[in-house]
């Protein structure tokens, strides 16, 4: 297990910490938690050790290879999804939010599983720096899971609702996919756009998340949080 980083004092890092310590509060004895993705969620597994809670749980449920090795290093069990009757809380980072709670997600690649697990949850919290904070989603490109043979028919798709769309090249994600980044889309209607890039044929997932948004929001700023 690596040793728990101190947030030394990178302003975004910082920030990173202030989230996710506080969502620690919303944790319960014995309760199993579904655990997301990114250097936020790097930073709240961190505290979940130096805080105690990896023994305190029953089990997780990650949205990643990368954050099931970490869980994993801790000593806590970490379950599949299909063997989980309920799961009360799911806790993850974005890469956009609107104070709507709608997100934009997928910057790690693991949109697939993380909107599996958001579906599944009693209640998702997600928590980030404020500088993700945003009036219209679409300042991140957005980020679309397709199925490797349908790329290019998906992309001439997304072309044509007015975006550009960059391939993630190198990148395979944990389902065998490929992600295509969908840059200068201005999102005015989050689920209506979310609908209809569900329907392109050979798309798996988009990573915005707005007809499941998040239930709370935990803005880290320099000083403290922000509940959305
Ligand atoms: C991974 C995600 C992450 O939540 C998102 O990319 C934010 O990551 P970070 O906390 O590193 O900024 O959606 O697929």
């Amino acid at each position: 297990m690596t040793p728990p980083q101190s947030p030394g004092t990178d302003p975004g890092q910082i920030k990173k910490q202030h989230a996710a310590r506080a969502s620690l509060a919303m944790l319960r004895d014995d309760m199993i938690l579904g655990v997301g993705t990114g250097s936020t969620v790097n930073a709240f597994i961190e505290l979940l050790a130096r805080e105690g809670w990896a023994s305190r749980l029953q089990g997780v449920v990650s949205s990643s290879e990368g954050s099931s090795a970490r869980l994993h290093a801790l000593g806590t069990p970490v379950l599949d999804l299909n063997a989980v009757p309920d799961l009360p809380l799911y806790i993850d980072g974005a890469d956009e939010a609107t104070r709507a709670r709608q997100l934009i997600k997928g910057g790690g690649a693991a949109l697939t599983r993380e909107k599996i697990i958001a579906a599944a949850a009693d209640r998702f919290v997600c928590i980030i720096d404020d500088h993700k904070l945003v009036t219209t989603l679409g300042r991140f490109p957005l980020p679309v899971e397709v199925i490797p043979m349908a790329r290019s028919y998906v992309a001439r798709r997304l072309a044509a609702l007015g975006g550009r769309p960059v391939w993630r090249q190198g990148i395979t994600t944990d389902n065998g996919n490929h992600i295509l980044d969908l840059h200068d889309l201005s999102i005015t209607d989050p689920v209506a756009m979310e609908s209809t890039i569900n329907q392109i044929t050979g798309v798996v997932t988009v990573g915005l998340f707005a007809s499941r948004p998040a239930d709370l929001l935990i803005v880290g700023t320099p000083t403290g949080v922000e509940f959305i």
